[in-house]
C-alpha cells in the first residue's frame, strides 16, 4: 500500500478502509476489491458471506497482519502499516501457546503492551480478565486441558486483556456447540456493553449476526467479491438472546440477511456489487442519502 495523509477531520470515523483490494499474482482476478466502509467508535460490525470471498484476508488487513494490494485503512486518524497492540485478535483457530497455562498464555500479552507492570501487576490484571469469561477455576490449566469453548474463552480474555481500542473476531465461536456458544455470546455482549468495545466480527451465523451487531456487511461472492451492503440492526441496543425473535424488526431483518446469503450475494459476484455500499434498515426500504443503484426486495 501506498502511503496516505491520514485523514484530518474530527468528524471522522474511528475507522476507515477505502478502496481495499487484494489480489494474487497468477490468479485470474482480485479476490476482492473496492471494499470501502467504516466503524464508529464503540460501534459493534459483523461481516457475513460466502467462504472464501475474503473475510479473513480483510480483518488480517485490519490488524496489520496482511497488506492489501491496493486501498487504505485509517484508524484512529492514523494509516494502519502493521500489526498493534492497539487491535486485538481473535483467531479462526485458538492460538494459544500449549505449553503455557491460561495465566501465562495472557500474561505473555500483558506484558507484550505494559513491559513496565510489576509480576503482581500483571497478575492481577489477568485474573480481571478470566474472571469475566469465568474461568477462574481453569487459570492454571494448560490449553489442551480445556473443551474447545474454554479455550475461545481463554482467546477472547486475552484480547480483552491488552484493553485494544478494537477487537477483531475471526469466527470466535465456529466450533463451538449452540449452547456453549449462547453462553458465550451473553459473555460477550456483556463485556462489550460494558467496556464500549469498537468490535470488528466474522461469522457465518446469522441469528448471531442479528444479536451481536449494531451493523452488519454483506459480503458478495469472489472473484472481486465487494461489502455490497451495508444493514443497519434497528433493535433497541439491550435486546437479549431469549427475547430478541419476538421484535417486530427480527424477522424482516434476519430473512434479509438469509435471502442475500442464498440468492445476491452470488449474482453481485465479479464486481457487480456497488463500491460504495447502500445503508439499508429491513423493512423500512433503503436510506434516503444512499446511492438508488440497489433495489430491495420484499422482505417478510
Ligand atoms: N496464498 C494465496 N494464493 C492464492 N489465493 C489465496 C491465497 N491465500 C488465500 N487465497 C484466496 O483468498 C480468498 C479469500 O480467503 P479468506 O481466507 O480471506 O476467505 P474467508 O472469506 O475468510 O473464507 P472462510 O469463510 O472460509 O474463512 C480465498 O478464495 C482463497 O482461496
Ligand atoms: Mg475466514
Amino acid at each position: 500500500m501506498l502511503n496516505k495523509p491520514a485523514p484530518t477531520s474530527g468528524d471522522r470515523p474511528f475507522l476507515q478502509v477505502e478502496g481495499l483490494a487484494k489480489s494474487y499474482p497468477g490468479t485470474s482476478g482480485p479476490v476482492f476489491d473496492e471494499v470501502n466502509f467504516t466503524i464508529n467508535r464503540g460501534e459493534f460490525v459483523c461481516i457475513i458471506g460466502h467462504s472464501g470471498c475474503g473475510k479473513t484476508t480483510i480483518l488480517n488487513a485490519l490488524a496489520g497482519l496482511e497488506s492489501a494490494s491496493a486501498g487504505h485503512i485509517f484508524m484512529d486518524g492514523r494509516e494502519v502499516a502493521g500489526p498493534s497492540l492497539e487491535r486485538g485478535v481473535v483467531f479462526q483457530g485458538h492460538a494459544l501457546m500449549p505449553w503455557l497455562t491460561v495465566r501465562k498464555n495472557i500474561a505473555f500479552a500483558v506484558r507484550s503492551k505494559w513491559p513496565d507492570w510489576t509480576n503482581a501487576q500483571v497478575d492481577t490484571h489477568v485474573q480481571k480478565y478470566v474472571d469475566l469469561v469465568g474461568l477462574s477455576a481453569a487459570i492454571d490449566k494448560k490449553p489442551a486441558a480445556l473443551s474447545g469453548g474454554m479455550k475461545q474463552r481463554v482467546g477472547i480474555a486475552r484480547a480483552f486483556a491488552i484493553e485494544p481500542k478494537m477487537l477483531l473476531l475471526d469466527e470466535p465461536f465456529g466450533a463451538l456447540d449452540a449452547l456453549t456458544r449462547g453462553t458465550i455470546q451473553d459473555e460477550l455482549l456483556a463485556i462489550v456493553r460494558e467496556t464500549h468495545q469498537t468490535v470488528f466480527m466474522i461469522t457465518h451465523d446469522v441469528d448471531e449476526a442479528v444479536l451481536l451487531a449494531d451493523k452488519i456487511l454483506l459480503m458478495s461472492n469472489g472473484p472481486q467479491a465487494r461489502v455490497a451492503e451495508i444493514v443497519r440492526n434497528t433493535m433497541p441496543r439491550d435486546r437479549q438472546r431469549a427475547t430478541v425473535h419476538h421484535d417486530p424488526q427480527y424477522y424482516p431483518l434476519r430473512n434479509h440477511l438469509v435471502d442475500f446469503l442464498v440468492a445476491r450475494s452470488k449474482d453481485l459476484s465479479h464486481g457487480r456489487a456497488p463500491a460504495h455500499p447502500p445503508i439499508v434498515e429491513p423493512g423500512r426500504g433503503a436510506l434516503a442519502d444512499t446511492p438508488p443503484t440497489v433495489t430491495l426486495k420484499a422482505v417478510a
